[in-house]
């Protein structure tokens, strides 16, 4: 399993949509772990994975503030969520459900795949329209 980045993803701000290639190429490094096997790593892989979900979300939180944009409660909260479901898979990962991470890199891979398409491209015109692309 590995998902690429398409220009079907782009938002049209280059900072974003580079966030978002590092951000799947997390997941499919994840993946691989997982499908490999490699237990010593696995751990270190759900971490890396987790902190960039927040520096990336932090990125497009600070813009919706600073150009005041209409959705930024709704998708505020949509990521909040995301954090939070991440946060329920790594509290089983932990008690030891090993297996667990497969359901997340499928879970996680269907919800970034529809939040780049469905909402962050929402933000495009009113980030392009305050001078980010
Ligand atoms: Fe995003
Ligand atoms: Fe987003």
């Amino acid at each position: 399993m590995s998902i690429k980045w398409t220009q079907e993803m782009s938002v049209n701000v280059k900072e974003i949509d580079e966030q978002h290639q590092y951000f799947l190429g997390l997941l499919n490094e994840l993946y691989e772990a997982y499908y490999f096997h490699k237990k010593l790593v696995l751990g270190d892989s759900i971490n890396k994975l987790l902190a960039y979900a927040k520096l990336h979300f932090s990125t497009e939180e600070k813009y919706f503030d600073l150009f005041n944009y209409e959705g930024a409660m709704e998708h505020k909260k949509i990521h909040q969520e995301l954090l939070g479901k991440i946060a329920e898979f790594v509290a089983r990962f932990e008690k030891g459900e090993t297996d667990i991470v497969g359901q997340m890199v499928e879970f996680m891979e269907t919800w970034l795949t529809e939040h780049l398409i469905i909402i962050d491209k929402q933000y495009t015109r009113c980030f392009n329209e305050h001078g980010l692309r």
